[in-house]
């Protein structure tokens, strides 16, 4: 196979470390709500390191606006593009509807959404109990939905890099 062309610098660092934050925040999100003892410790790292995939999500689309991904590889047929920009699209969709929501919720719930210390993000929505419900199932569902694009994500990556041999991992590594 010819080499394959890679994403730019800044695409990949910006690629790794979000992957890693946001497989990090389906860890502590799903330990916080089976564990009692360790919630506040667990949920005060969640909202912080969320809110800072709200702001690289923006930065992340700027910088893919600014440098492009390269072309994708011929091997793949005209579906599997359709599929690849699709799930790469619900991702980026869900990498700054996902913060949104868990901030809206606090929100709505009136309960403090502190960062550090005293530093505190003011309520973006107003005080209401069936709004609160609402969103709080809509972060478990979007997360859930986060976890199994991820899953075909990679599946998709592993197919292309162990079977096909296109060296479609190449292309994003660090
Ligand atoms: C260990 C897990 C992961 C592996 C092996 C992996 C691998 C890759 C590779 C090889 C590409 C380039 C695809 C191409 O050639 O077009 C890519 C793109 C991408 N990946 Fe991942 N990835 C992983 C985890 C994640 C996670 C957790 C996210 C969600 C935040 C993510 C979001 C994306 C997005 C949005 C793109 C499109 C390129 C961009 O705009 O940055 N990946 N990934
Ligand atoms: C990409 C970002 C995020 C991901 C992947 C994520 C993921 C999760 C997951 C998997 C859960 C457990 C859901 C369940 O089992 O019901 C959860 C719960 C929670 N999340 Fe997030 N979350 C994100 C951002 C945020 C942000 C920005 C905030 C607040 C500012 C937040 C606040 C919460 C709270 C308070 C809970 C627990 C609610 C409870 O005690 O019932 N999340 N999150």
């Amino acid at each position: 196979m010819p080499a394959q062309p890679r994403f730019p610098a800044v695409s990949r660092l910006l690629h790794w470390t979000m992957a890693v934050m946001v497989l990090i925040m389906l860890c502590i999100g799903v330990a916080m709500v089976v564990s009692l003892g360790d919630y506040h410790a667990l949920v005060s790292i969640h909202r912080p390191l969320g809110i800072a995939i709200l702001i690289l999500v923006v930065v992340r689309f700027v910088n893919r606006l600014i440098n492009p991904p390269p072309p994708l590889p011929a091997t793949m047929s005209r579906a599997e593009r359709l599929a690849a920009t699709a799930s790469e699209l619900a991702m980026y969709g869900l990498m700054l509807v996902l913060p949104l929501v868990g901030w809206g919720m606090l929100s709505a719930a009136r309960y403090p959404i502190v960062l550090h210390g005293s530093v505190h993000l003011p309520f973006i929505l107003p005080h209401n109990a069936v709004l609160y419900a609402v969103l709080r199932k809509a972060h478990t569902i979007l997360a859930y939905l986060f976890f199994l694009t991820f899953m075909a994500h990679v599946g998709a990556i592993l197919f292309h890099t162990l079977i096909v041999r296109d060296g479609m991992l190449r292309r994003m590594a660090p």
